[in-house]
């Protein structure tokens, strides 16, 4: 089967899908995306991504390229002609076209919208049986982590590090010894005591909608939770540590850098969690 991709509206060959070299997503990396698992051919937590989008879009005052139930409807036609049950649909705007130069264009330019979308594996079970390592690295990243940009070359960096040392993720660690997020996922631990710990929405991470969605799976399952910061001292004794995403759904870590966590084994919250989780987009399927 040939992959379609979504440029500017139209549905076109994925080998023949063309941005131009003036893009500012291209030149300047001045341009936004988001990521949705889908299950059963449906984008999973549509509403949290396009929310997300619409606000990183405002923020770096770049217009909605079309409506949000315009984008919904093409997301699902991605989706539908590459024949995706279960994998991702990635959804891409950028500034749009103008001759290179550092302000915004002056003149109006239309924003570029692109999506792409493809199936992908289930974790492999021993990700899940035995959990995944896990790297320290520091966050090297700018100011506003809040915003969903395509500027992921520190990240792309720290997950290269993450893989040439055999781990899953790169856990991002800021000057002061504190956690800032894992280089594209968030990363939660469980306290020696016993409490679920994420940090709190802010610049310096990535507001995540799977994090967003678990911290209300975390209530419902009557899980004491913090929002709050943690240093990685304190993510070395914790009882669990793992991280989420749209495509990590909750992984758990069980080994950092080269100490285990804890026993070295996935932890109960983790497991709670993820079945929460899956229970949650099943309900996404059929609704
Ligand atoms: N990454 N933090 C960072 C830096 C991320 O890139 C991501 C998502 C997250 C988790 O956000 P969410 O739960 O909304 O997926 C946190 C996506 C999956 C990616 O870049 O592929």
């Amino acid at each position: 089967m040939s992959r379609i991709a979504y440029v500017n509206g139209r549905y076109v060959p994925h080998r023949e899908a063309q941005i131009h070299v003036e893009d500012r997503g291209y030149q300047f990396a001045d341009g936004v995306y988001e990521v949705c698992t889908v299950r059963k051919g449906v984008p999973m937590e549509e509403k949290g991504h396009l929310d997300r989008l619409e606000r990183s879009l405002r923020e770096m005052r770049i217009d909605m390229p079309m409506s949000r139930a315009a984008i919904s409807l093409a997301m699902r036609e991605t989706i539908r002609r590459n024949l995706v049950e279960e994998g991702i649909v990635y959804l891409q705007v950028t500034r749009g076209v103008a001759p290179r130069d550092h302000p915004f264009p002056t003149k109006k330019v239309r924003p570029a919208l692109v999506m792409t979308a493809r199936n992908s594996k289930p974790h492999p079970t021993p990700w899940l049986e035995d959990g995944v390592k896990a790297i320290v690295v520091p966050d090297i990243r700018w100011g506003r982590r809040d915003i969903k940009t395509v500027g992921l070359l520190p990240n792309c960096m720290a997950k290269q590090a993450a893989r040439e040392r055999g781990a899953y993720e790169a856990i991002l660690v800021d000057a002061d010894g504190v956690v800032t997020e894992g280089s594209s996922t968030n990363v939660w631990i469980v306290t020696e005591g016993g409490a679920l710990v994420t940090r709190p929405p802010s610049n310096a991470i990535l507001n995540g909608v799977t994090r967003l969605e678990l911290i209300e799976l975390a209530a419902a399952e009557g899980l004491k939770f913090e929002e709050r910061s943690f240093t990685l001292e304190e993510l070395r004794r914790a009882r669990e540590v793992f991280v989420t995403s749209a495509s990590s759904f909750v992984m758990p870590v069980t080994q950092v850098d080269d100490r285990p966590v804890a026993n070295g084994k996935p932890g109960a919250v983790a497991g709670k969690l993820r079945a929460a989780y899956l229970r949650h987009m099943d309900a996404q399927v059929v609704a």
